[in-house]
Formats: structure tokens, sequence, C-alpha cells
């Protein structure tokens, strides 16, 4: 069983909203996934309660209650949704789980400070020094053009992390999560440009680089 992350202490940057597409995508390959929400704020468990039937099934954990008790044997893919603030002894239990953690990155500068302190920390829990554990950065919410995208792309390309892929700010993803789909489910004529640039990431997802 895989187990796949989406980390990051700052709050706001895409976890909820990455996770629950990596889960649709995985879905969409075939694969048998569970969606564990370790976030009392249930933005993954919700986006569940909005998926139609006749979608493939993601099985959903209220993983902040009891972690991952009920995750069905038959998983081939856990995708984890991290709460912000993760810290200290928390945080070193959150990472027990995960093979690969993907942190996502606004362009601002709050948030670039913010994920340095957080790659920090992350370097120094044991899991990530035993290298038990393969990290991925990914610029989120990009606007092409802007003078802090480019602060942001530098910062991720000097980052101690690989980075892997940057998504821009598009609506598909608010529409996508109210349907309760990820963005692969949407109709090709609209989401063809994000369907782009998540291949980097998917790449990586489905390549031995991201699994230690
Ligand atoms: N690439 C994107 N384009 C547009 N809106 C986005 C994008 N990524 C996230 N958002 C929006 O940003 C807000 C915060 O995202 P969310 O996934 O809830 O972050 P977190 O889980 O880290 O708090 C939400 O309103 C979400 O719809
Ligand atoms: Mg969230």
């Amino acid at each position: 069983m895989r187990h796949i992350m989406v980390l990051n202490a700052k709050g706001g940057c895409g976890k909820s909203t990455i996770a629950t597409n990596i889960a649709a995508y995985f879905v969409s390959e075939g694969a048998s996934v569970a969606l564990a929400d370790y976030d009392p704020q249930r933005s993954s468990l919700d986006w569940l309660e909005r998926r139609p039937e006749s979608r493939p099934r993601i099985a959903g954990l209220a993983a902040f209650e009891d972690g991952l008790r009920h995750l069905p044997r038959s998983a081939d893919i856990v995708v984890s949704d991290a709460p912000a603030r993760s810290h200290g002894p928390e945080l070193t239990d959150l990472v027990n789980h995960a093979e690969t953690i993907v942190v996502p990155v606004l362009p601002s500068t709050i948030d670039m400070q913010a994920t340095t302190s957080f790659l920090k920390e992350l370097k120094d829990v044991g899991r990530v020094e035993r290298k038990q554990v393969k990290i991925g950065a990914l610029a989120n919410r990009v606007r092409d053009n802007t003078l802090i995208f480019d602060d942001l792309d530098e910062y991720l390309t000097r980052a101690r992390v690989p980075y892997i892929a940057a998504l821009r700010e598009a609506q598909n993803y608010v529409r996508a999560y109210t349907r309760g789909l990820g963005i692969f489910e949407l109709p090709e004529y609209l989401a063809w440009p994000d369907w782009a640039e998540w291949e980097p990431l998917t790449a990586w997802l489905r390549s031995k680089r991201s699994q230690p």
C-alpha cells in the first residue's frame, strides 16, 4: 500500500485541494483509494460527501478522530490530507504514516517564509532523517508573468527538496471541489491546461523518485 501525504504547516496553501485531486487521479486510473482526513475542518470528507454515486468510489477516513483504524485492507493507495499548524510530536506522528510528502506552496512572501521554517522542522523528523520518506514541493495558485511567481519559482528551485510542478490558479479547482470531482474528471475542453500542469506531479507520484 502506498501512502501519500499532502502537508505544510501553513494554512490555506491548497493541501485539501491537492489531496482530493490526487485521490481522484488514482481512482480514475483504476486504483483502490482511501482518503484520510487528518484535519477536523473535514474539507476532504466534505468533498467526498459531494462526490456523485456514478463516480468511482473513494473510501473516506476521519483520521483526525481515529487515525487509519478503518483503513480498508483492499486499498492500494492512501492519500492523507494534513491539518495546518502541524509541529513537534504531532508532526512526527503524521509523518510516521507517509512514504511520500507533497508540500504545496503559494506565491506569497508569508508562505515562502513559513515553508522555509516548516521544511527545516520536517528535515529533523526521524523518518525524514533516515530517508524513509520522499518529499516534493509544488507551487500552487500561480499566475504567470507575476513577479511573485518568479520569486516562488526561484525559491523552490533552490529549496532543499525537489520542485515537482507548478499549478495555476484556476476556477476549475473550485468547480471540481464543489462537485466532488477531481480536475481529471472535468470535461477536457475546460480542464486540459490543468491536466498538462499535473503531468509532472502524477509522473513523479508514479515513479520510484517519490518512493523511499
Ligand atoms: N490552484 C488553485 N486555484 C484556485 N483556487 C485554489 C487553488 N488551490 C487552492 N485553491 C483555493 O484556495 C483555498 C484554500 O485551499 P485549501 O485546499 O482549502 O487549502 P488548505 O487545505 O491548505 O487549507 C480554497 O478556497 C481553495 O478552493
Ligand atoms: Mg485543508
